[in-house]
């Protein structure tokens, strides 16, 4: 049943065992949200590249492709062969040799060998997920890097850079909960000297520390401190590594990874000689809070109530406009004999009937015939457009297209 061909941005690709990319997906390639001006992802991307004023911007719209090979994604950063993220549940194969990004991260090693040493690369990428009000199949990710020479030379800009940014963090009403540079589970790597690791990582934190600063801090009650929390964390590619969490309106949010370089990523970038750590942030996890957006669906919508209320160089609090009714619809179903359905493939073929019309899918029942074994599955899949009105019979209709999909490319049994 398996198409030969599929189209990607205007070029066709071969199909094999491993393709699962769907119409859905590939119609939101060419979208580029974060290169407009007046979106609120373009909006916050402009915040955080007018912050690293000395930084490359790197342009994904004309060299860097979302198609990238799984060894960009994840074997030039050491990701290891058994890695859940390489699954066909976690991620978006083309064919066995082409994949969607999964990350800016992807790109690293392509940036250092092309020379560059301080650099931002905010881009769209793709994760196979489940449907709510903060998950969504493409979302955006600004990649962050700075590398220098690893000798004192280096060490004495990093020095220099760490004592002004001290300065200025000292000032400001600011708590920041740290955990150690280095520790027994979060270690140096063989080949860097401690000393110099400790100058990068703090160099990461006030880095970083400021930029938080600079999208939270002006946005809190008078007088109230912005705090912020760092955790230790691991990623194949970095070490030590961290996650930074900032409170804001009552809750805690993690909103970046981080970490030092590994040596073996910087070999496969020609830069062996140097020293360096790089971030990666969630754009619509940020601008959810900030501009208070309830849906990550909104982010897509066409709807100039939604695209209307924001401007170049403002982070402005988003003003809801009423919703329209939703319709809830169960779908029961047997799985054939031996096979499993995972949630990731459901809500894939879901948004490829439905598209932002589904708010929300929630498995809400299964159940095993104790005779047979036959294991039977229960769906809520809740409706609800953004932009207009539904009609039950529209609805229906679209529920039907799901249930006839789920028996043909599936073999379920509706119940
Ligand atoms: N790419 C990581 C993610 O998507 C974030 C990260 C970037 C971590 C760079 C370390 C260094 O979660």
């Amino acid at each position: 049943r398996r198409v030969p061909f599929v189209r990607v941005l205007g070029r066709e690709y071969p199909t094999d065992r491993m393709t699962n990319i769907s119409p859905a997906i590939v119609g939101k390639l060419p979208l580029k949200l974060h290169s407009r001006p007046n979106h609120p992802l373009g909006v916050l991307r402009s915040f955080i590249e007018s912050h690293f004023p000395s930084y490359s911007r790197i342009d994904c719209l004309d060299s860097l492709s979302p198609v990238v090979t799984p060894k960009q994604n994840f074997d030039l950063l050491s990701f290891p062969k058994d890695h859940p993220g390489r699954s066909l549940t976690d991620s978006y194969y083309i064919n066995k040799e082409l994949m969607l990004r999964t990350h800016t991260s992807a790109h690293e090693v392509d940036i250092f060998s092309c020379g560059e040493t301080q650099w931002l690369l905010t881009a769209d990428v793709y994760r196979r997920d489940e449907i709510d009000a903060s998950h969504y199949p493409v979302f955006h990710q600004t990649e962050g890097a700075r590398i220098v020479s690893a000798d004192s030379h280096g060490m004495d800009q990093i020095r220099h850079d760490n004592a002004e940014l001290e300065q200025h963090l000292r000032r400001s009403n600011i708590i920041i909960q740290d955990v150690p540079h280095l520790s027994a589970t979060n270690p140096c790597q063989p080949h860097h000297d401690p000393e110099h690791t400790k100058l990068v990582a703090a160099n990461l934190k006030l880095s970083l520390n400021s930029l938080i600063l600079g999208l939270f801090g002006g946005r809190l009650n008078a007088g109230e401190p912005l705090r912020v929390r760092w955790i230790e964390a691991t990623f194949p590619w970095t070490t030590p590594s961290f996650e930074v969490e900032v409170y804001f309106r009552g809750k805690w949010l993690e909103i970046l990874g981080c970490g030092v370089i590994h040596q073996s990523t910087l070999d496969h970038s020609n830069v062996p000689n140097k020293l360096g750590w790089a971030f990666g942030l969630g754009l619509e996890r940020i601008a959810m809070v900030l501009f208070s957006i309830p849906d990550i669906r909104l982010f897509w919508s066409m709807d100039p109530r939604f695209r209307s209320q924001f401007k170049q160089g403002e982070i402005t609090t988003f003003k809801p406009y009423s919703k329209y009714p939703a319709c809830f619809k169960d779908i029961s179903f047997w799985l054939p004999g031996d096979t499993t359905l995972h949630d990731n493939d459901f809500c894939d073929l879901v948004r490829d009937v439905a598209g932002d019309i589904v708010e929300n899918v929630k498995m809400t029942d299964t159940y095993t015939h104790p005779k047979t074994n036959r294991k039977s599955v229960c769906y809520r899949i809740n409706y609800r457009s953004m932009d207009r009105s539904l009609s039950n019979d529209e609805t229906n209709v679209l529920h039907a297209q799901v249930a006839s999909r789920l028996r043909d490319e599936f073999g379920v049994e509706i119940r």
